[in-house]
């Protein structure tokens, strides 16, 4: 099944097919997209759910009628197509006030600024019945080692999720916050740079109970880490509220390209782990698959919308392969061999203490470390049927 439907639960961002393709160096090569436009597209092309800034959908500056006048015209477009809105953001990066960050300025009429800012749209979130809001700092950071005092800036960064994640709770939204991470751009470096980052953050905080993160692809890549692995690790802390798919190869700027034409092994084991890395080999994550990709900047519309697609459709065939490897008898036992479930055997037995451990000959003075040192653990034939099954042999 390669057509998208409503269950497969694909959101996107209105600022990614919306990107009219601005960069460093070049002016916009598309002209603006009507978010209205983008909720019916995205609906024809089968996603359930759009998410947006604040500013994706009120222009920075609107008056309170533009405002309300642009909410109910979106909302009218969402009643027409049945899409929803799961996750909502704030933009703390585009106007030149947050040019040293939201939360963490060097001033602080900036960060009571922001914090109204969030608040504001946290409002609008509730009212759109989003379960997830995003916190990505891309301007939380600095270029110059002495213009930032890093731990008062993690302390206003605290406050400032604490006193958002308060709020939240104290209205009663049943939202959870999700922190972003992302090693640079805009900034030279960004704080809460990798999901590892955000993990040990979120743990000195009040209200870590509803804070989460929102790894996305190519900014786990961008840090040259394993993406996987570190979606991995947010499932184990209990702590993958939201997801951003896309992709990129290598070190080097933000790509945002469409997912799996980066990395197509990370992007493999990545679904294979978000689809069957659960309990008896079911879903791990059952939050909205969201892309946060940019229609490359060569494309015209007809390539924005052909990219929208190009997204879903690439998830859709990865969700395939990964369930054809999961059930071919030859992987069952190469994972055996390899030694893949004997990793989830507790290395103590059960009732088993640590002086019984230090008591068994067995397990050191007897235990023939040359012998054991002589296996082969097999992970490269079995890393090969893997990557036989992504692209598309049929086992014989
Ligand atoms: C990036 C980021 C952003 C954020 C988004 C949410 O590519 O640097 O992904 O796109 O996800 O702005 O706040
Ligand atoms: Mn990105
Ligand atoms: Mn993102």
């Amino acid at each position: 099944m390669t057509e998208p439907t409503r269950a497969d639960r694909f959101s996107f961002g209105l600022w990614t097919v919306g990107w009219q393709a601005r960069d460093p160096f070049g002016d916009p090569t598309r002209p603006p997209l009507d978010p209205v436009e983008a909720v019916h597209r995205l609906a024809d092309l089968g996603a359930y759910g759009v998410t947006c800034h604040d500013d994706d959908l009120i222009p920075f500056g609107s008056t309170a009628a533009e405002r309300d006048r642009l909410i109910a015209r979106f909302r009218t477009a969402l009643a027409e197509t049945g899409l929803v809105v799961p996750m909502m953001t704030t933009n703390l990066f585009t106007h030149p006030v947050f040019k040293d960050g939201g939360f963490t300025s060097n001033d602080r009429t900036v960060r009571r600024f922001a914090l109204r800012k969030v608040a504001r749209n946290i409002d609008l979130a509730a009212e759109f019945g989003a379960q997830t809001y995003v916190l990505w700092g891309g301007r939380e950071g600095s270029e110059y080692d002495g213009a930032k005092d890093v731990r008062a800036a993690l302390d206003r960064y605290r406050e400032a999720v604490d006193v958002l994640a308060g709020y939240v709770q104290e209205r009663g939204y049943g939202i959870r916050l999700a922190l972003e991470p992302k090693p640079n751009e805009p900034r030279g470096d960004i704080l809460l740079p990798t999901v590892g980052h955000a993990l040990a953050f979120i743990a000195n905080l009040d209200h870590s109970d509803i804070v989460g993160v929102n790894p996305e692809v190519g900014h786990e890549q961008m840090a040259g880490l394993n993406y996987a692995s570190g979606v991995a690790q947010a499932l184990w802390a209990d702590k993958l509220f939201h997801i951003d798919l896309n992709s990129q190869r290598g070190i080097k700027f933000d790509q945002d390209l469409a997912f799996g034409h980066g990395d197509l092994v990370n992007a493999f084991f990545l679904v294979d782990l978000l689809e069957h890395g659960g309990p008896d080999g079911g879903p791990s994550y059952s939050g909205p698959r969201h892309f946060d990709y940019k229609p490359s900047r060569t494309e015209d519309i007809d390539g924005v919308w052909a990219s929208a697609a190009a997204n879903m459709r690439m998830y859709l065939l990865l969700r395939e392969r990964a369930a054809a490897y999961r059930t071919d008898p030859r992987v069952a036992r190469a994972r055996e061999e390899s030694g893949v479930d004997n990793l989830r055997i507790p290395t103590l037995g059960q009732g088993e203490t640590f002086a019984d451990l230090l008591a068994d000959r067995s397990a050191f003075e007897d235990f023939d470390a040359d012998k054991a040192g002589e296996r082969g653990y097999g992970f490269v034939r079995l890393n090969q049927l893997a990557i036989e099954h992504l692209v598309g042999v049929r086992p014989a």
